[in-house]
C-alpha cells in the first residue's frame, strides 16, 4: 500500500466532506432512498474502525480492507487513520453510483484505494470479483424490499442461496444480502463490522439472518444506537452496528450486546450467550437493562392479551381521502345511509381515549365520520342510488381506481368487513421510558378504525364476563391502559426517531396477567401441555 501521511489523509478526508456534501445536494431525496445514499458520519466510522482494530490486535499484520458500497469512502479514511496505512495491504471498494465511483477514485486511489463500479451483488458472483479481502468495514444501502423488482429479488434470493445456503425472505431489504454475500466473499477469519438497521433484529424476515448471525459466524459485538438519538439526520432508521469474525463460533460463544451512547462508551452492555440468542426472538431486548427502551415484562409462559381478544387491524379502504366523509356532507350530498357505516377519526385527530355513542351508532365527537361501503353492483347502484352513484363516478377523475387495493376489490366501494370493537389501540406513536406509545380506546359507539388503529374484540372467558357484566369493560380498558410502555416498545418494533409501531400479532403477545389477576374465574382452562403432568 502506498505511504501516505496521516496530515495528507486528513486532508483529503475534509475533500471529501464537500464531494459528498456537494454530490448529495444535487440528487433528490427519493433517488437518494431508490440507491440507499446516506453517508456514514467520519466520527462513526472512526469509531467503527478503532472498535475493529482492538479485536484484529497488533498481532495482525496485511490488512486487505474492503467496502462494497464505498460512497465517498468514509470507511476507507477511518481505515487509513485508525488502521495506518502501512498495514493495509490491498483495499477496494465498490460502488454502483458513478458519481461516487469517480469521486472516490479522484479522492483515493493515491492512498491505494481500488474502486470498482458497478452492482456489489453482481460483481460478487462474477469471475472478474476482487480478491478476498479479510476485513469489511460497510454501511450497505438499505433499499427497502418493495424497491426491489421482483427478478432482482428472484436473481439475489437465488444468489444468496447458491452462495451461503441461506434462503432469504422476500421481505428482506437489499442490505440483508449485501451483508451474506459480501461475509461469503470474505476470506475465513476474516473480521467485518457492518452498520445496519436494527429491524432484522426483530421481525420474521430477519430470522434467516439472525440464524447466520448465531449459527455461521462467530458476532461479536451487537451496538444498537438508541432511536431518541437518530444518527443519519435524514435516514429515518436506527441502526446497529453488528462485528463479527467469519468462524464457525464455539459451543459456549457469547455475544455483547450494547446500547445507546456510543460504540466506545456504551449507555448498557450485556453478555448474551448464544444458546439464548439462538431461541431469542426478538434481538432488542438486549442488553436486558432499564435504560433499554425495548427491554420486554412479557411473561411467555403466562397469559397474554392474545388469549383474550382477537386483535385486527382496521380497515384500509384504499383511499381515505374519497370513501371517508364528514357525515355531515353525505347528508347535505343526499348519499344513502344505509351505505354509511361510522368511522373513528384518525388517532391523530381523536383526542379522547373514551368514546360515547349517539342514538344512531355514531361516536359523539365534534366531527361524526362516515365511510362509504357498499355491496351492490354497479348496475344497481345506477338504478337505485343516483346519488351515490354520482359520487362514485368521481373516483375516476381523482385516479384512485389503478390502486391495488381498490383494482382488487369487487364491488370497488365494498369495504373489509369489521364489527365495531370495544377496544382499539393506535398503531403508532412515541413514548420514552413507562408512557404508552400507543393509546387503547374504550368505544362504545358503532365506529370502526382505519388501519392506524388495531381493534380489539373480546374473545373466550372475558367475552363471556362481558356480555353477563358489561360494566366491566370500564376495568377493562383500565386494565389495557395499565400495560406498560416498556411491554409495548418491547413487543413492537422502534423507528428511528423513537417512532413505535406494534402489528397485531405483538400486541397479542403482551402478558395479560392483570387481566386474570383481576378476574382469575376468566383464566383459560386449556394450559400448556407439558403442566398438565408436572
Ligand atoms: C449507505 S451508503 C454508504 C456509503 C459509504 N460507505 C458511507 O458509509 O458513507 C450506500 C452506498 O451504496 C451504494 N450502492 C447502492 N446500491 C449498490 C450496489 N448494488 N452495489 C454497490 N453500491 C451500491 C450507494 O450509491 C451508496 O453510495
Amino acid at each position: 500500500m502506498k505511504h501516505m501521511l496521516a496530515r495528507e489523509a486528513k486532508l483529503i478526508e475534509s475533500q471529501r466532506l464537500a464531494i459528498q456534501a456537494d454530490i448529495d445536494t444535487g440528487k433528490s431525496a427519493a433517488e437518494r432512498n431508490r440507491l440507499g445514499q446516506f453517508a456514514t458520519p467520519n466520527a462513526l466510522t472512526a469509531d467503527i474502525a478503532r472498535y475493529v482494530e482492538s479485536i484484529l490486535g497488533p498481532a495482525k499484520r496485511g490488512i486487505r480492507f474492503a467496502d462494497p458500497a464505498i460512497g465517498s469512502g468514509s470507511f476507507f479514511s477511518a481505515a487509513l487513520t485508525v488502521f495506518g496505512a502501512r498495514r493495509i495491504n490491498s483495499a477496494v471498494g465498490v460502488e454502483l453510483d458513478p458519481a461516487f465511483a469517480d469521486a472516490a477514485r479522484t479522492l483515493w486511489s493515491s492512498a491505494g484505494l481500488d474502486v470498482v463500479q458497478g452492482d456489489f451483488t453482481r460483481i460478487v458472483a462474477n469471475d472478474i470479483c476482487p480478491s478476498a479481502p479479510n476485513v469489511i468495514l460497510a454501511n450497505p444501502p438499505y433499499v427497502r424490499h418493495h424497491h426491489l423488482s421482483r427478478d432482482d429479488k428472484e436473481r439475489l434470493q437465488a444468489l444468496t442461496l447458491k452462495m451461503t445456503g441461506i434462503d432469504v425472505s422476500g421481505l428482506a431489504g437489499l442490505y440483508v444480502y449485501f451483508l451474506l454475500l459480501a461475509t461469503a466473499w470474505m476470506e475465513d477469519d476474516g473480521i467485518a463490522a457492518w452498520l445496519i438497521p436494527s429491524e432484522f433484529m426483530d421481525v420474521n424476515y430477519g430470522a434467516a439472518l439472525k440464524r447466520f448471525l448465531a449459527n455461521r459466524v462467530t458476532l461479536i459485538r451487537a451496538h444498537r444506537f438508541d432511536p431518541d438519538d437518530v444518527q443519519f439526520g435524514d435516514a429515518l432508521v436506527s441502526s446497529v452496528v453488528l462485528v463479527f469474525r467469519k468462524t464457525q463460533p464455539a459451543a459456549d460463544h457469547a455475544v455483547e450486546f450494547t446500547f445507546g451512547g456510543t460504540l466506545a462508551e456504551p449507555h448498557v452492555r450485556d453478555v448474551v450467550p448464544r444458546e439464548r440468542l439462538r431461541e431469542s426472538r426478538k434481538w432488542t431486548v438486549y442488553p436486558s437493562h432499564a435504560k433499554n427502551d425495548r427491554r420486554t415484562l412479557s411473561d411467555s409462559n403466562g397469559p397474554t392479551l392474545g388469549d383474550f381478544f382477537r386483535v385486527q387491524r382496521g380497515i384500509a379502504t384504499g383511499c381515505n381521502k374519497f370513501f371517508v366523509l364528514d357525515r355531515a356532507n353525505a347528508k347535505v350530498i343526499g348519499l344513502p345511509d344505509k351505505y354509511l357505516r361510522p368511522i373513528l377519526p384518525s388517532p391523530r385527530y381523536l383526542k379522547t381515549t373514551s368514546v360515547d355513542t349517539d342514538a344512531d351508532g355514531y361516536p359523539i365527537l365534534d366531527t361524526q365520520l362516515c365511510v362509504i361501503d357498499c355491496d351492490l353492483p354497479e348496475p344497481m347502484v345506477e338504478a337505485r342510488y343516483p346519488v351515490l352513484w354520482e359520487y362514485l363516478q368521481t373516483a375516476q377523475s381523482l385516479g384512485i381506481m389503478d390502486g391495488y387495493l381498490i383494482s382488487k376489490r369487487c364491488p370497488w366501494y365494498k369495504q373489509e368487513q369489521r364489527e365495531p370493537a370495544p377496544f382499539l389501540c393506535t398503531y403508532m406513536g412515541r413514548g420514552a421510558d413507562d408512557k404508552q406509545p400507543f393509546r387503547f380506546i374504550w368505544n362504545r359507539s358503532k365506529a370502526i378504525g382505519t388501519n392506524l388503529y388495531l381493534m380489539l374484540y373480546p374473545q373466550n372467558r372475558l367475552a363471556t364476563m362481558l356480555r353477563k357484566y358489561p360494566d366491566r369493560a370500564k376495568t377493562v380498558h383500565v386494565l389495557l391502559g395499565q400495560i406498560t410502555g416498556y411491554e409495548l416498545r418491547g413487543e413492537g418494533r422502534i423507528y428511528g426517531g423513537g417512532l413505535n409501531k406494534i402489528e397485531p400479532s405483538e400486541l397479542a403477545r403482551i402478558s395479560a396477567n392483570s387481566f386474570v389477576e383481576h378476574w382469575p374465574e376468566i383464566e383459560l382452562d386449556v394450559r400448556p401441555q407439558g403442566t398438565l403432568f408436572g
